[in-house]
């Protein structure tokens, strides 16, 4: 893919970015222990992929005291280009970013229902030009100024059991709003960890990390192209956000001090809301797939974090007819005895979707199980399937009434 045309817009953001809101030290959230302890055991293999920003600046000390991240001297020139070639040129991060520690004004956030892709961890802020606050909506997603900048990093623990040794970085997307519409940039870490460069075409990756089980594992991980983003964040129209949203962002995070306050509120405080948010116990949001909430609750929120980017009006699969969103209400939309639109090899012999009481008679689960391309669900995100997420789809079909689609499953 050809470099995007020069934009001016993009200068301003970069301009925008040095005198960026800034924040008094102390109030720079740490990213977000969240209140549910973890889940009940079926599912304690899953990595829980919340990280603390404290967590992981201590964890990777080591690199950064190899990489001299935070030294003022580091080695980032201009690259003079339109998009800057290397991650540190953007300032997001202190010193050369290994450490991942924004800089103030570079806001740490997390959410509720994570897109499982590979395990990977995963850390995000919030860059908002000077001045710029974010217009809140109870429903839809949030409303940002010209010259914000989202930033995404995927990084897997060196050892899942011990944060302290460390996290591998892999990847770190941006989405810049450049006016018109959200450019998506990704940069790649290198193997020594001490720079991200610009990267476009996607390729497949392979990082060694120790699991929660002690077990070692050489993780495949496909960076996506920059071709790709536009799938999951808009459809076939321009890219758009997708977790800065009520829903996914209303959750109780490590407020720095020992205590904990609920992100929305806490981002009301730093002046980063348009408007003051309605109280927490009257907004509607998702729980933590993996938490002790109620099942149907776990799951509904798993579909809408992992399949309902594609699986909603205007999504990737629309035409599918199968609408996976949290707020679509009506079963047949969301699978149950839905005859899917195009059967292909993708039905595996099935009729429906989902069968109540019968996992494995639903389509939506041989398709989660599946690795082959064609079939596997998610498209695109992980390589892999992802177990945890399975067993909870098996769990909520299981649990539901058994009464037949008509003609199969009891
Ligand atoms: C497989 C689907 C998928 C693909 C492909 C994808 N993303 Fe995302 N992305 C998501 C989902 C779902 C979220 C929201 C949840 C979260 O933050 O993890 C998200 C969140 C983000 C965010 C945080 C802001 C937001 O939208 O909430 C950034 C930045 C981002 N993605 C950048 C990118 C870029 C750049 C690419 C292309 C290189 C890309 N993504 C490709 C699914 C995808
Ligand atoms: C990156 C986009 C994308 C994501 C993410 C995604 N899907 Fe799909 N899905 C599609 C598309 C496109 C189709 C229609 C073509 C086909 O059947 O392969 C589809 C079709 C399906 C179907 C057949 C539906 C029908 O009635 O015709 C099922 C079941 C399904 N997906 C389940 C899921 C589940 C469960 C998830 C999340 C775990 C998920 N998908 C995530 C793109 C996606």
């Amino acid at each position: 893919m050809p470099d995007p045309a020069p934009s001016p817009a993009l200068k301003c953001v970069r301009a925008g970015l040095e005198n960026n809101l800034k924040l008094p030290e102390n109030q720079v959230l740490k990213m977000a222990a969240q209140t549910s302890p973890p889940g009940p055991s079926s599912f304690s293999l899953r990595v829980r992929v919340v990280l603390s920003c404290a967590v992981v600046a201590a964890a990777i000390v080591g690199t950064a005291l190899a990489c001299g991240a935070g030294s003022p001297a580091i080695d980032c020139p201009d690259s003079g280009k339109d998009v800057p070639e290397r991650l540190c040129e953007w300032g997001f991060f202190e010193g050369d970013g290994a450490r991942q520690q924004p800089v103030d004004g570079v806001v740490p956030y997390t959410v509720i229902s994570n897109l499982f892709t590979d395990d990977a961890h995963k850390l995000r802020f919030v860059a908002l030009p000077e001045g710029g606050t974010m217009t809140y909506d109870a429903n839809e997603k949030w409303q940002f100024p010209a010259g914000t900048v989202i930033i995404k990093t995927f990084a897997y623990p060196h050892d899942a059991r011990d944060l302290s040794q460390g996290y591998h970085l892999v990847e770190t997307r941006l989405l810049v709003h450049e006016g018109d519409t959200w450019v998506p940039h990704i940069y790649r870490w290198n193997d020594e960890q001490t720079a991200a460069e610009r990267f476009v075409p996607g390729t497949r990756v392979e990082v060694a990390w120790t699991d929660e089980t002690g077990t070692k594992r050489n993780q495949p991980y496909r960076i996506p192209s920059t071709d790709d983003c536009k799938i999951c964040h808009g459809g076939k129209e321009k890219p758009d956000l997708l977790g800065l949203r009520t829903r996914q962002l209303d959750l109780m995070v490590d407020d720095g001090n020992g205590g904990l306050k609920n992100q929305i509120d806490h981002f009301y405080d730093l002046g980063l809301l348009d408007q003051k948010p309605e109280p927490a116990d009257s907004r509607t949001r998702l729980v933590d797939p993996f938490g002790d909430d109620d099942l149907v609750l776990r799951a509904r929120s798993y579909l809408d974090g992992n399949c309902a980017h594609c699986h909603r009006e205007g999504g990737d699969a629309q035409s599918s007819g199968l609408w996976l969103n949290f707020e679509n209400q009506d079963a047949e939309h969301y699978g149950v005895c839905k005859i899917p639109v195009a059967v292909g090899n993708g039905g595996g012999g099935l009729d429906y979707d989902i069968v109540p009481g019968y996992p494995e008679e639903s389509i939506l689960i041989f398709r989660m199980e599946h690795t082959e391309p064609d079939i596997k669900m998610p498209e695109l995100g992980g390589l892999a399937p992802d177990e945890a997420g399975t067993e909870l789809m098996r769990a909520w079909i299981a649990g539901m009434e058994p009464k037949g689609c008509g003609g199969t499953g009891g």
